[in-house]
């Protein structure tokens, strides 16, 4: 049995850099995802700091610091690499976030296929960025 891939948006809805906050579907519970593309790369990460599990944003797709240079959680200001989710700064530095995989396929941005796999367990613990194809 084949999954229909997951579509999140098209890769050029991303400014580069840019991000952009989802909610998806986890084995029927609703995740929130962010995805951020730099330099031509996509990379996924699940939508909750490591400090006290907040979402990362207040603000709609507002998930980079003012250089867009890192991932900025704007409740205690912790910074996180976008390549890695590694916090840098902040209250939870050597900490990161969760990776959530996705891949760019045909212009789309899309879930990866091992987080469709249904009765999947859990997420695999592996980096979630994946280059324009
Ligand atoms: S909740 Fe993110 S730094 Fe405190």
């Amino acid at each position: 049995m084949s999954i229909p891939p997951t579509v999140l948006c098209d890769f050029d809805d991303l400014d580069d850099p840019g991000a952009k906050g989802f909610v998806v579907d986890r084995n029927g519970a609703r995740l929130r995802i962010f995805v951020v593309r730099r330099d031509g790369r996509v990379f996924g990460y699940v939508n909750s700091c490591p400090h006290v599990g907040a979402p990362l944003n207040l603000e709609d797709d507002a998930f980079l610091d003012l250089f867009k240079a890192n991932i900025l959680c704007a409740n205690h200001f912790a910074l996180f690499e976008i390549h890695s989710g590694r916090c840098v700064r902040g209250p939870c530095s050597g900490r990161g976030l969760e990776p959530f995989p996705v891949a760019v396929r045909d212009g789309k941005v899309e879930v990866a296929a091992a987080s469709r796999a249904p009765d999947r367990p859990e997420e695999p613990r592996h980096r979630s960025g994946s280059g324009k194809s």
